[in-house]
């Protein structure tokens, strides 16, 4: 029996059967525009962790805002794109496939500098981990 979350192909369908109606992302802002596609429907708008999809979920939804605090005060970019392109796996994003992974092939990859060196990623990947970045705030 597996443990914790859901099972991919399950989240997959609750991904796509949630969409979120978050304010219309500027066309200027892809990673904005890939986050409320891809990740809104769990991590919410605003990514503080709770959308629609949340309460189905047996695991509890991170709120990514907290990414940064949570980690000695920096935004620990290495790691958040492992985690968003499979590389890192977890559970409830369908690992080792991403329940979103095919989407993010049409954009090329991108070589990202990181504290830990540079990485290789999908464009909406590096642009989805700016977006994240760029939110970070303080723990209450
Ligand atoms: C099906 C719901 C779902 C979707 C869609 C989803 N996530 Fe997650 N995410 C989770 C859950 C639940 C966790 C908690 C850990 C786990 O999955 O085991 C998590 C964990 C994470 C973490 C680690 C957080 C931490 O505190 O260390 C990051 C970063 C993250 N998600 C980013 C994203 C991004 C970016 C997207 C969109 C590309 C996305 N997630 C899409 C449910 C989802």
């Amino acid at each position: 029996m597996r443990g914790g979350g859901l099972g991919p192909t399950l989240a997959l369908a609750l991904a796509l059967a949630a969409p979120v109606a978050a304010e219309e992302p500027a066309q200027d802002d892809p990673g904005g525009a890939a986050y409320a596609a891809f990740c809104a429907t769990c991590h919410g708008a605003l990514a503080m962790g709770a959308g629609p999809t949340a309460p189905l979920l047996t695991v509890p939804v991170p709120d990514l805002t907290t990414l940064a605090a949570r980690s000695g005060g920096t935004f620990p970019l290495a790691r958040v794109l492992a985690q968003i392109e499979g590389r890192d796996a977890l559970l409830a994003h369908g690992a080792p496939m991403p329940i979103y992974g095919g989407a993010f092939d049409r954009g090329g990859r991108v070589t990202v500098e990181t504290g830990a060196g540079p990485v290789e990623t999908p464009r909406a990947a590096r642009d989805i981990a700016r977006w994240l970045e760029a939110r970070q705030r303080p723990m209450e």
